[in-house]
């Protein structure tokens, strides 16, 4: 369970940074669309952690944002764009049924989770089953 807290608060921590400087448009829209993904993962974790009020409904709206995001990935990845600032590994494209698959679970977890949220117990497992998602790519398909 912390390793996935740590893994989320990494990914929000590099996007900011990751984003500066990006010129090619296909991969400015998936890093955009990555960020949005980690916004409402955040809208989550900030609540399990305390630093923001539970709200059931905040946090199973964030869920189904995650999901509609989630179903963006593979099409916005589709296109090889490369670009310096990319942390996209080009092993995507050569494993992109893998890859798309990966996308789809993320997708599939935020739908099924997104209603689910109905005190404050829920977020942690809800968390971790998310996490696991992002790491599950991420761990092989970015730097
Ligand atoms: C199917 C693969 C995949 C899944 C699932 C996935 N990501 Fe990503 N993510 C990537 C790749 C690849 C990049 C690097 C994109 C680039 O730099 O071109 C990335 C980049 C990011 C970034 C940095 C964006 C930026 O500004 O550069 C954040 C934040 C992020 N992901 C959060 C998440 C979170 C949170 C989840 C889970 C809810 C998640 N991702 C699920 C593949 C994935």
């Amino acid at each position: 369970m912390k390793k996935t807290m740590t893994f989320a608060l990494i990914a929000f921590g590099t996007a900011a940074l990751a984003h500066g400087g990006v010129k090619d448009k296909d991969v400015m829209a998936r890093m955009e669309v990555m960020k949005a993904i980690g916004d409402q993962v955040k809208v989550i974790g900030t609540m399990a952690k305390g630093e923001r009020a539970f709200d059931a409904d905040a946090a199973n709206a964030a869920l189904a944002e995650l999901a509609v995001h989630s179903a963006q990935i593979a099409p916005l990845f589709e296109t090889p764009a490369q670009d310096p600032k990319s942390e996209a590994l080009p092993i995507i494209w050569e494993q992109w049924d893998d890859f798309a698959a990966l996308a789809m679970d993320t997708e599939q977890t935020a739908s099924a989770l997104a209603g689910t949220i109905t005190t404050e117990v829920d977020l942690r497992p809800a968390l971790g089953r998310i996490g696991g998602t992002c790491k599950a790519c991420h761990s092989t398909y970015r730097e």
